[in-house]
């Protein structure tokens, strides 16, 4: 690994899928290229479709590009492992485990840590999350928004360099939604992680993010790259989602992602390939 080489590198990265040998093949990301630095916390937004969980699914190792690649560390990104953690928007624990043996799952594959000690992370974590005392639980007799806190505990648990984090809160409540931002705030400034975030959310790309890519509608690419401190000041609290900085920062976003949606609803009422 050298010093100089950027943290997480996205580099001109590109693909097409094609749904049939015979369909015609479509353009999903276009010559994307990115950075992301060690502790960084980075947000993707960007019109439904546009391409913005096959980019993370690229940097995970879960999928193939079809042009350029994904440095992780110096290390071209050729699959997954336990260094990049994914957490998805729908709960993906396992039901006939309870919620330590979903946490301590995430610790399977970490040999660097002894078997007696494995109990004690998973508790950690769980506690991090808030699910302390809810150890013996099974996975269908806890809530939504508890499902997803153990999907994030399991996933910290493997200990990994980068997290991608994929509309985690997307399916939960307002209040829910807030209170797990509010939590993985504070997760990330005690465990020091660097985090790759997708939402459709204006309001919390810029509560959580410090830097906000804009993507395109299909095939994606950056319109515009937003760092919040440069609009912001002060702590991340929930008091700063009522500041007028805030606000006029929601609204342009809200602008730029609406009018990268109004393309998508023309790709696809145009009849563009979607509909030959
Ligand atoms: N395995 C695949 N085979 C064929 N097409 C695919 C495949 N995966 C994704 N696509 C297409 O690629 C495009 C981008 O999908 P992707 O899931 O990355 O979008 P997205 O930005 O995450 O959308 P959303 O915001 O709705 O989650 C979509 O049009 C989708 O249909
Ligand atoms: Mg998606």
């Amino acid at each position: 690994m050298t010093g100089e080489a950027p943290f997480l590198h996205f580099d001109r990265l590109s693909k097409s899928f094609r749904r049939n040998p015979r369909d015609p093949e479509i353009q999903v990301i276009d010559d994307v290229s990115l950075i992301v630095e060690e502790n960084d916390f980075v947000i993707f937004v960007g019109p439904s479709g546009c391409g913005k969980t096959t980019l993370m699914r690229i940097a995970a190792g879960l999928e193939h590009a079809t042009g350029g690649r994904v440095v992780l560390e110096g290390e071209v990104v050729s699959g997954p492992d336990r260094r990049k953690g994914v957490v998805f928007q729908s709960y993906s624990s396992f039901p006939w485990l309870t919620v330590i043996e979903n946490a301590e799952f995430g610790l399977k594959f970490r040999d660097d840590v002894p078997r007696r000690e494995k109990r004690d992370i998973a508790r950690h974590y769980l506690d991090l999350v808030g699910l302390g005392g809810f150890e013996s639980f099974y996975v269908n007799h806890i809530s939504g928004g508890m499902r997803q806190r153990l999907a994030i505990a399991r996933t910290l648990c493997a200990d990994p360099d980068v997290l991608f984090m994929d509309e985690p809160f997307g399916a939960l409540d307002a209040q829910n939604r807030e209170f797990l931002q509010v939590q993985l705030l504070e997760i990330r400034e005690k465990e020091r992680k660097t985090i790759v975030f997708v939402t459709h959310d204006a309001e919390e790309a810029i509560f959580l993010g410090e830097r906000i890519f804009v993507f395109s509608a299909r095939p994606a690419t950056i319109i515009e790259e937003i760092t919040v401190a440069d609009h912001l000041e002060g702590e991340r609290t929930l008091e700063l989602k009522d500041t007028e900085a805030f606000f006029h920062l929601r609204n342009h976003l809200l602008e730029l992602t609406r009018a990268q949606a109004r393309r998508t609803e023309e790709i696809v009422s145009g009849g563009g390939e979607w509909r030959r």
